[in-house]
């Protein structure tokens, strides 16, 4: 991004925040994480996504991002794919600390815990980057106040896709604000679908076989009455991950009508 900061800046305007970078973990060829510095006004929900991108020929050239953090966070975070012809990922890549990064001024999205009635087990069942929105949930704190268990679901290609991986297997360990209803409630099930590796099946497999469960109390079927789900990730994991849900008597809920599962597809394409 050596020229980046030379290049003609968009005018602020009201729609954007600029952002400075604070720091990139990259974890294979395909995925890297960062984070920038959190604008004073920024309010979101845990879950929420966001426009972010860089200065492009005469304007801002943005995509839509999941904010990795929660919602409490002094950073805002990110994990991202490398797509290696992709308008902005291949310059996002080789951002450094110190880059800008433009942020929108406006947050949305329906993996939040607003959309979902309560209930006492709460599936994150999410493939690649698609585990983004689910960092930021698992990170906040009123989600083990509204949930019993917290079970996430990672499916990847390969190992090294399992961004993450350390803190998640520690259930959060060194979270200060988390970390000890996290020890007690949370539960990571990551699947590796071509590699060798301890679990292999697909979630879809997964949810048919019901073998989700490993250390997880309660019944091995998702139920209604008591369990509440989040899907994230291409559009054909979750059209196959909600056709079994809604089998099983789920309900697709909505930031405006709450119910038993929300989904937000990873990314367009
Ligand atoms: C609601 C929403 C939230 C999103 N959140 C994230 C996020 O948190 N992290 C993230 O990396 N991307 C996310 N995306 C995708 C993101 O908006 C961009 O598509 C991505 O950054 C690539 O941008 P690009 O300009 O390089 O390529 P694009 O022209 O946008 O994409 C080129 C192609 O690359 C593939 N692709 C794009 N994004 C991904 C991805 N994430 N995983 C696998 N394949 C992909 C698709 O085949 C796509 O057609 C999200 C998309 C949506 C709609
Ligand atoms: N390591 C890599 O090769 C790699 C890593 C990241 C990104 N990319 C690139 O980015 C693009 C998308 O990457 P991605 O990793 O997000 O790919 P993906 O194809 O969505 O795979 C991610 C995980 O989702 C599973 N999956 C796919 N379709 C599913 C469905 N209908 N139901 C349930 N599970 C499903 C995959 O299992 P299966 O393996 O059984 O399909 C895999 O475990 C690809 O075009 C790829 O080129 C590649």
């Amino acid at each position: 991004m050596s020229n980046r900061t030379e290049a003609i800046k968009v005018a602020p305007n009201d729609a954007f925040h600029i952002e400075t970078v604070l720091w990139v973990r990259h974890w294979n060829e395909h995925m890297f994480s960062f984070a920038i510095t959190r604008p004073a006004s920024l309010r979101f929900r845990s879950g929420e996504f966001v426009m972010i991108g860089l200065q492009g020929e005469t304007k801002p050239l943005l995509r839509a991002y999941s904010i990795a953090s929660p919602s409490y966070a002094d950073e805002i975070e990110f994990l991202s794919i490398k797509v290696p012809d992709g308008p902005l990922t291949s310059r996002l890549q080789q951002i450094v600390p110190g880059d800008e990064i433009y942020m929108a001024r406006k947050t949305t999205g329906t993996l939040v815990t607003d959309a979902l009635k309560p209930g006492r087990r709460l599936f994150l069942l999410s493939t690649g980057t698609g585990l983004a929105p689910f960092m930021s949930v698992i990170r906040d704190p009123d989600v083990y106040v509204q949930f019993d268990q917290v079970i996430l679901f990672h499916s990847v290609r390969r190992v090294s896709d399992l961004a993450y991986r350390e803190l998640l297997e520690s259930k959060l360990a060194g979270d200060p604000l988390v970390e000890d209803e996290a020890r007690e409630k949370f539960h990571y099930i990551p699947t590796v679908t071509r590699e060798p590796f301890p679990r292999q099946d697909r979630i879809t497999t997964l949810l048919e076989k019901a073998d989700l469960f490993d250390g997880v109390e309660g019944d091995h079927v998702l139920d209604p009455v008591h369990d509440r789900a989040m899907l994230c990730g291409s559009m054909e994991m979750i059209k196959d991950c909600a056709a079994i849900l809604e089998r099983l008597g789920f309900e697709e809920g909505s930031n405006a009508k709450p119910a038993d599962f929300v989904i937000e597809k990873a990314f367009v394409g």
